[in-house]
């Protein structure tokens, strides 16, 4: 599993359940990175998105307590070990999986990300939820780096971590 999220100088992630940023050619990069795989989301996050609606051309898994909740286009698991379950089996196996957020999936799941995809936004967002930092953290390696890309005054950059002590979904 490959956990991708663009964060702020301070690894903010989000502010009042929005994105901090809007950054055309990150939001490309992440529609040709995740498109025809699957992304696994919190229920916070699919409400996050425009008109709260799964990501076209994609398998989405939601995380979601409530073992009512229906989302139409989206399957849903109620536990991380459902969820474990799920990526076992079709149409999921065959498919690459991306973390696609928020803070809380994040903290939970991170040990399970082989790579993390960061775009780095040299900007304070005023977040109110934020990645775990990765960089700080001994297992984690930084692996590759970008040139800096230039958006509307914005400086930003694509990094990768390799997780060097992954956990393994199956137990
Ligand atoms: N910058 C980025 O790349 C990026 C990416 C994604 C999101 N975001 C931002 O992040 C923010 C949202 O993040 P968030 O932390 O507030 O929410 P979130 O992680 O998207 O969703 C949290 C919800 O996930 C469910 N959940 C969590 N752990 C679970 C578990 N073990 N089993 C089953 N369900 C579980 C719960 O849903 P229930 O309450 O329904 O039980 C929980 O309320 C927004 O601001 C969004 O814009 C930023």
């Amino acid at each position: 599993m490959k956990l991708i999220a663009a964060v702020d100088n301070n690894w903010g992630l989000g502010r009042n359940n929005r994105l901090l940023f809007h950054i055309p050619e990150d939001l490309r990069r992440f529609r040709s990175l995740t498109e025809h795989n699957t992304v696994v989301m919190g229920r916070k996050t699919l409400a996050s998105l425009p008109g709260g609606k799964p990501l076209a051309n994609r398998e989405n898994i939601v995380l979601t307590r409530n073992p009512a909740f229906f989302a139409e286009g989206a399957h849903i698991a109620t536990s991380v070990t459902q969820l474990k379950a799920m990526l076992l089996k079709e149409p999921f196996k065959t498919r690459e999986t991306y973390l696609i957020g928020g803070a809380e999936i994040f903290a939970e799941l991170l040990p399970y990300c082989s790579i993390a995809l960061l775009t780095h936004i040299l900007a304070d967002g005023r977040a109110d939820r934020f990645l775990p930092l990765i960089i700080a953290h001994e297992d984690w390696k930084l692996i590759a780096r970008s040139e800096s890309h230039f958006y509307n005054g914005l400086e930003f950059y694509y990094a990768t971590y390799r997780n060097l002590k992954k956990a393994s979904l199956i137990d």
